[in-house]
Parts: C-alpha cells; structure tokens; sequence
C-alpha cells in the first residue's frame, strides 16, 4: 500500500492516475469529502479524511503502507508543522520509504515556498527514514485554466516576463518518473531534478500560433491583477507575498533546470511543449 498526501490537487490527481496502474494498492489522504467518488475513479482503493498536519489522522492514515508519497499543499505557512506530521508518521508506521514531491531550485532564498522547503527536505533527510525526494520543475498544464482565455483574447500570458527561461514540465512525465523511482529501490536516499528544457513564453506562443493556426502572442501580465485574483480565489496572505517574489525572481532568473535526469528516470526525452499543446488539443476535441 502507497499513502499519497494533498490527494485532491492537480498533483495528487495525477499520481493516483499513475500509481494505480501498478498492482500495489494506492490509499490517500485529504481533508474535503466531496471527491471520494472522484479519486476512487482515478484509482484510489482507500480514501481516508484528514489534516496533514495532525500527526494522529496521518499516523492512522500511513498504517500499513510500505511508502508515503508526500505532497505539500502549496504555499502554506505551516509547510514545516506538516512535514512534521509526515515524518512522524512515517517513522510510526515504518514505512520503507517517504518520498517528497518538492521544487526546483530549493536553494534559492528569494523564492520564499521553495526555500521553506530547502527545510523540509533536511528535516527529512535528517529523519532517518529513507527517503527520495524529486525536485519538481513548473508544470506545463499550469497554463490550463486560461485556455479557454488565450483562445479568446490571441494571448499567452503569465505574470512574469516573455523571455524568461523556465525549465516546464508535463505534469505526465512527473508522475511516470514519480512511480519509477518510488519502485526502484535503487532511487532510495536519491534527490531528482524532475524538468524539461526550458522554454520562453514567448517560444511557447510561436509553438501555440503554428498548431492552433491561430496568432497567439506571449504577455507579461500585472502582477498587481494576477495576485488580486489569486487573493479572490483564497490565496493566503502568505501565498500571496510568495507569489509575488517568485514573479520578481523569475523576471531575472527564470527557474531553469536540467531534463537530463528525468530522460535518465522516464527512458525517453521529456514531453516537448508542442506534443503537450497537440495532445489537450485533441483531448478538448474529443470532449465536444
Ligand atoms: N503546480 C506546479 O507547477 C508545481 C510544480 C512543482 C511542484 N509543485 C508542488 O506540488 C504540490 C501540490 O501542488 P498542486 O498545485 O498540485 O496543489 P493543489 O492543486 O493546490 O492541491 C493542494 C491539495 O492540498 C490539500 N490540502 C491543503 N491543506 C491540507 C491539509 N492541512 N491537510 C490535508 N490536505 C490539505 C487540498 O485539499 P483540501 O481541498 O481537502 O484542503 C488540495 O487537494 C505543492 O507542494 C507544489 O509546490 C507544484
């Protein structure tokens, strides 16, 4: 049995999806009770409820599994009470391994949430559990949500600049590496820098033009409006400070990365932008 934590999000979605392709049963946890039918379509076999920070609901919830999947929520202020929690109980239940699904580029001060995290990965490191932790590059389905925007307005916006170089990746490949490295025990106390190469907005707006046929320009978005509506959706505070340094960051930085290690995970190159663009295109057909 594989425990997967922050179940319900886009992440968690993906691994269920990926994980229970394999024979070993996939048990999750999370807080809403709205989605059990919904995970359990992925391909969940338990659904537990739970508060990742309360170290008697993910105690229970890790008993009896051989591994924790460990997502973090995104951008919360208690990343380390929840850490906390995991390790706690992954030391209780004894698991053979706790794997992280971290960031990119931990080391950074600036980006406030990956650096929260630098703290986390030595909390587990420190813990005595063996371990695997993935440092995850920015998703290409981040883009998702304004699809139906781009196609309305001709443009790709994000709230960073056009040129910068970001190392994207489809969410598919993190999950197909994920469940590699979860079942080699080769991979056991091993830290992945899980990215594509990088590509610009303003790459991925050419690529977007050719295979939708239509002109798709790249734009930098207000960040003062991309945060305002993160606040209306019920970002934190936190998150959205978080927010608003990692733009400020990414403005000068990108969040580079290199796709040799994932090539090496998956067997293949990463999922090229223009095959991820190809297949929603086709998904979103096949669904009208
Ligand atoms: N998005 C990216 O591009 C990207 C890239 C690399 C890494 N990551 C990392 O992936 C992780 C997940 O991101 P995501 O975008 O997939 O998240 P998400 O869609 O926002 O989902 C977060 C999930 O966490 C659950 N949750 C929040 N607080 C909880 C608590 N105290 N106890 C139990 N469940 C709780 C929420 O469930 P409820 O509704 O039940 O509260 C929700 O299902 C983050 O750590 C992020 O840094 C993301």
């Amino acid at each position: 049995m594989i425990l997967i934590t922050s179940a319900g999000g886009k992440t968690g979605r993906a691994m269920i999806e990926e994980f229970a392709q394999s024979e070993e049963p996939v048990r999750v946890i999370m807080r809403r009770r709205d989605m059990d039918d919904e995970l359990s379509a992925l391909g969940a076999a338990e659904v537990f409820h739970g508060d990742l920070a309360n170290v008697a609901d993910m105690s229970a919830a890790a008993a009896g599994c051989r591994a924790i999947y460990f997502i973090c929520p995104n951008m919360v202020e208690d990343e380390g009470i929840i850490a906390q929690s995991v390790i706690a109980a992954a030391k209780s239940a004894e698991v053979e391994r706790l794997i992280f699904h971290s960031v990119l580029h931990t080391q950074v001060q600036a980006l406030r949430h990956h650096w929260a995290r630098l703290f986390v990965e030595e909390a587990i490191i420190e813990s005595g559990v063996p371990f695997s932790i993935l440092q995850v590059g920015s998703y290409y389905q981040n883009m998702l949500p304004s699809w139906d925007k781009m196609l309305e307005t001709g443009e790709h916006g994000m709230a960073y600049e056009v040129e910068a170089e970001m190392a994207l990746v489809d969410l598919k490949d993190v999950s197909e590496a994920a469940n590699r490295i979860v079942n080699d025990p080769g991979c056991v106390n091993g830290i992945f820098e899980i990215c594509g190469p990088v590509i610009t907005l303003v790459q991925k707006a050419a690529i977007l033009t050719r295979v939708l046929g239509c002109k798709i320009e790249a734009k930098k978005l207000p960040v003062d409006k991309v945060i305002a509506h993160a606040a209306n959706m019920g970002i934190s505070d936190f998150g959205q400070d978080c927010m608003r340094r990692m733009f400020a960051h990414y403005d000068i930085h990108g969040l580079v990365g290199s796709p040799r290690v994932l090539e090496w995970i998956i067997g293949r190159p990463p999922t090229d932008f223009e095959t991820f663009a190809r297949r929603i295109i086709r998904l979103r057909a096949d669904a009208e």
